[in-house]
This record gives structure tokens, sequence and C-alpha cells, in this order.
């Protein structure tokens, strides 16, 4: 697959047809989650394309182990944050578990509160056939729809843990599926999240709307990482596919350090931090 690059071409705003132009074109494109003012700010500012406002709030914000217990209303909140800051990027909105799953017209008032109180331009929900019949009527109301599947983190009791999909023949033939089945049903972009990179590949060249990958190998349309794991601001253990791009934690700590000594040793504030 040939690659170009989109820095000749980058478009003002980044709308659900320019990625799909982006594809036609063999241009890739970045995705990164965001659930504040500040760092939604700097990615925009940094090029990002589009910015997630993952249910991974759950995990890296609120410190759950899970994404399963983040609300509608928590996301809407942090979809506001992060789209009043978007001048460039495209704003998704990740739909929390238990909000689509119900039955399409749910599915379309917790997507349409997702638009008009979170100001996102488009959602994303998890699943391929069971969730075709929502993105059909999310879409049909609409608004535009992001797919996920291979991993799907809402399911994770289901799936037994964190692993990676897709390894077997059965396996493998699943997951395409459930990417078609997004795709036929009006998605406008669809999610690979830990797969092989040559399902990946197939998934991305069988489909005709962009793909995303995370942990899917170097062949999707574009590729997606959670802003913790990029700045090294998680505690601990990192999956394999994450590549960490700068150690904001060290930083922070060190600053917080320096802070405290200061303070202490009455170094802070200075003169020249005093009103006179
Ligand atoms: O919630 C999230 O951040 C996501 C991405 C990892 C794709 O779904």
């Amino acid at each position: 697959m040939s690659v170009v690059t989109a820095s000749a071409t980058r478009e003002q705003r980044v709308t659900v047809r320019s990625l799909a132009r982006r594809k036609c074109r063999g241009e890739r494109f970045a995705m990164l989650t965001a659930y504040d003012f500040a760092f939604a700010r700097i990615f925009d500012a940094a090029g990002v394309d589009v910015l997630l406002v993952g249910d991974s709030l759950g995990n890296v914000v609120q410190g759950e182990e899970t994404t399963l217990p983040v609300t509608l209303e928590e996301t809407i909140y942090h979809t506001r944050l992060v789209a009043r800051a978007a001048g460039r990027a495209l704003v998704v909105g990740d739909m929390p578990f238990g909000t689509y799953q119900v039955s399409p017209e749910e599915a379309v008032r917790n997507a349409v509160r997702l638009v008009k109180e979170g100001r996102a331009h488009a959602v994303k929900l998890e699943g391929g056939r069971d969730v075709a019949p929502a993105i059909e009527r999310i879409v049909g109301a609409g608004i535009p729809v992001m797919g996920h599947v291979g991993l799907t983190p809402q399911s994770i009791h289901k799936l037994g843990g964190f692993r990676v999909q897709g390894r077997t023949e059965k396996a493998r033939a699943r997951v395409l599926a459930e990417a078609k089945a997004a795709s036929d049903a009006g998605a406008f972009a669809v999610v690979l999240e830990a797969m092989p990179a040559d399902l990946a590949r197939e998934i991305t060249q069988s489909i005709a709307v962009p793909t995303i990958g995370i942990g899917a190998g170097p062949d999707c349309d574009g590729q997606v990482l959670v802003m913790h794991d990029l700045l090294g601001l998680t505690d601990g253990w990192s999956p394999t596919f994450v590549k960490q791009y700068a150690n904001l934690g060290a930083l922070a700590s060190q600053a917080a350090r320096s802070y405290v000594e200061e303070v202490e040793n009455g170094k802070f504030p200075e003169p020249e931090h005093c009103y006179r």
C-alpha cells in the first residue's frame, strides 16, 4: 500500500467527507483521544484530525478498571469541553455502555444528546451486526456514526479479558463480518482494535470507509492512541502497540516536587511573584 502524506492538502475543517476523500487518495490521518479543553486545544493546533472523547475516560480520567461505569452525562460534559477547543478537528463522542444496546430508538435519543448538548460532530459505538439497526437509525437522524470492532472494551466480560481478536480462522471471519456490518449499516469509519495486522489490512481493503487502527498494524487508513499513553501519563503497564512520544508524567512529578520544596523552604513566591 503506498502512503501519501496529507500535510500539503490539509483541510481547514475535518469532516466525514474529507476523511472519505483521504481514504480514496491513500492519505493517512491521526485520531487522538481528548477529554478537556486544554489538551484538545493543543492537539487541534498540532494537526490531529479527529478528537475522540473516548469512554477510555473511565480508565484514564476516572481511574476505573473498565469503561463500563461511564455515563452519558459524563461523556456529554467532556465532549463539550473538547468541542469548544476544536477549530479544525472532527469531534467524536463515544456512546457509553448501555446507551445504544437496548433499542435503536434509545440509541438515537442518546446520540442526539451527544450532538445537541455535547456539541459532538459524530458518535462512536462498539459492535457490528448486533448494533447495525442502531447505526442505521442514528445515521438516518443525520448523525455520522463511527463503528468499532475487534477488541470492544464494553464487552470485556463476554470476551473474557483484554485479548487480541481474530487469531483463528473462525474469529477472523467474525471480525471481518462485524466490520462489514458496521460499514453496510452506514458507519463513516470503523475503529479496528487489537487484531493481527494482516486481518486489519484485509478489512481496510474490503470496506469502502476508512479504518482507524489501535493495535492493528500499519495498514489502516488512520491510527488512534489514547492521549495518556502517547504522553506518558499512565502509571505502570501499557500494551505493546503503544508508542510513548513524551513523558509528561515524569515532568509533572518533577514540577510538583520542586514546587513543594520551594514552598517549604520559603523560596516561592519570590518578589517578582508578589503584588506591590
Ligand atoms: O475509548 C477509547 O478511547 C476508544 C479508543 C481506544 C478507540 O475507544
